[in-house]
């Protein structure tokens, strides 16, 4: 193998880019600055505004003495690119979401607060956006969101977000919405439980790329659906080895109540594919497998198509978003099956859990026929375990602007 081949996608100094302008941002004392040259690539001007502007994030929500305003370091913008400046506003304000969604605390972002969250960005950008709450969910055929949000005392809701010319191509984002994932009665260790506010963080990244293509305009058909629970213990909770029905018809066996990602993804993927869209992209705080093999800042992207997977690995390299892809291994769709009913949610022995969780979730996404749209399924951490600048440590968005970039290549013509 060439050296050069082997080296592919190890980080060098190009990874790091955008975060460099952050560095830069939190190094200099406050005041104004201008670049004592302009950039002239519309890529960079984007890193550079892009990074600036995001070392200044802060989530202070809950902090009554604000020593220092963190909006003290002033760019003069790099560029007379109109485009770019958009671009970058755009994505500092989708990642800004992203970011204040995940921190909030889940006493205050319940299923509830996190569907207020998506019916006020769908009043910013003129769309509609309807939330099936609470025993709706069993009336409108939702069974297996309801079976895990169930034994909560705040109500499990599918939210259902629409913008977008009818006649464009159909885009469906879909995100995991757990606002607390406790583990249910297979309850998480502390360790385990103690950041679990970001299992939410999925749902977060979809609301957060749906800001982005709105404010750009991006001429698709777009909807987010965002099946969002909390994972809790009571006396209604589900148990292991209960049997839960789907909106596919697919029965699940539930292994483990802590894999409750997949089964509430199954009925949102399910209704996502049901409209037949150009493509689907669904993004889970899904398994600690994923995290095992790749680490914190790397999501997993699942994706059927060589040429779409291939083409958003490039666009992320460009901005600096990574994406690993990991395979969806038809060997490894045995253990995905259930004893007593379909699917099972958790297989023996959890080894290949990432690939094993997708393989689950491609099952809701195929047609009868064993046809699937374009599909990209990405498990990823939504969180920062320490702080770096431009990223501090708490909730992040992390490949929606790999995603924008891809989605301008493909729609934007
Ligand atoms: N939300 C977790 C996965 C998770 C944990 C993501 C930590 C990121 C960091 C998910 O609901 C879960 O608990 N999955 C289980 C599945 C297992 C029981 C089959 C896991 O990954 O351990
Ligand atoms: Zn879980
Ligand atoms: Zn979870």
């Amino acid at each position: 193998m060439a050296a050069d081949t082997m080296m592919a996608g190890f980080p060098d100094s190009k990874d790091n880019l955008i975060w460099d302008w952050a560095a830069i941002a939190k190094a200099v004392p406050p005041g104004t600055y201008k670049l004592a040259q302009d950039i002239e690539d519309d890529q960079e001007a984007l890193h550079c505004m892009t990074g600036w502007a995001l070392s200044q994030y802060s989530f202070d929500r809950y902090q009554q003495n604000e020593e220092e305003n963190q909006n003290d370091r002033i760019l003069v913008w790099p560029t007379g690119s109109d485009k770019i400046q958009a671009q970058a506003v755009s994505a500092v304000g989708g990642i800004s979401l992203v970011r204040n969604l995940i921190n909030t605390p889940a006493n205050h972002m319940g299923p509830e607060e996190l569907a207020e969250a998506a019916i006020e960005l769908a009043a910013l950008h003129d769309a509609s956006c309807t939330v099936i709450t609470g025993e709706e969910l069993l009336e409108a055929d939702y069974p297996a969101i309801h079976a895990v949000g169930r034994a909560s005392d705040r109500d499990p809701r599918l939210i259902d977000l629409v913008w977008g010319d009818e006649d464009a191509p159909k885009l469906t984002l879909v995100g995991k919405g757990v606002v607390f994932d406790s583990g249910g009665l297979d309850l998480k260790p502390a360790g385990g439980m103690k950041l679990m506010k970001k299992d939410m963080g999925g749902s977060a990244q979809a609301l957060g790329l749906a800001s982005m293509i709105m404010d750009a305009g991006l001429p698709v058909r777009l909807r987010v659906l965002i099946p969002a629970v909390e994972n809790a213990v009571s006396g209604n909770a589900m148990r292991p080895l209960d049997v839960v029905d789907t909106r596919k018809g697919l029965t699940i066996e539930i292994g483990n109540t802590d894999a409750e990602g997949r089964v509430i993804l199954a009925d949102a993927l399910f209704e996502a594919a049901t409209e037949q869209p150009e493509l689907i992209i669904d993004f889970a705080t899904l398994t600690g497998a994923a995290r095992v093999a790749l680490g914190a800042d790397l999501p997993a992207l699942f994706c059927n198509s060589n040429e779409v997977a291939e083409n958003l690995l490039a666009c992320a390299t460009t901005v600096c978003d990574p994406l690993w892809r990991m395979p969806l291994w038809k060997g490894y769709n045995k253990q995905v099956d259930g004893k007593v009913a379909d699917l099972n949610n958790a297989p023996e022995g959890g080894m290949g859990g990432a690939i094993t969780a997708a393989l689950f979730l491609e099952r809701f996404v195929m047609d009868e026929d064993g046809n699937i749209p374009d599909w990209m399924h990405i498990d990823l951490m939504a969180w920062n375990l320490s702080n770096r600048p431009g990223r501090p440590e708490g909730g992040e968005a992390m490949t929606i602007r790999a995603l924008f970039a891809y989605l301008n290549e493909r729609y934007d013509k």
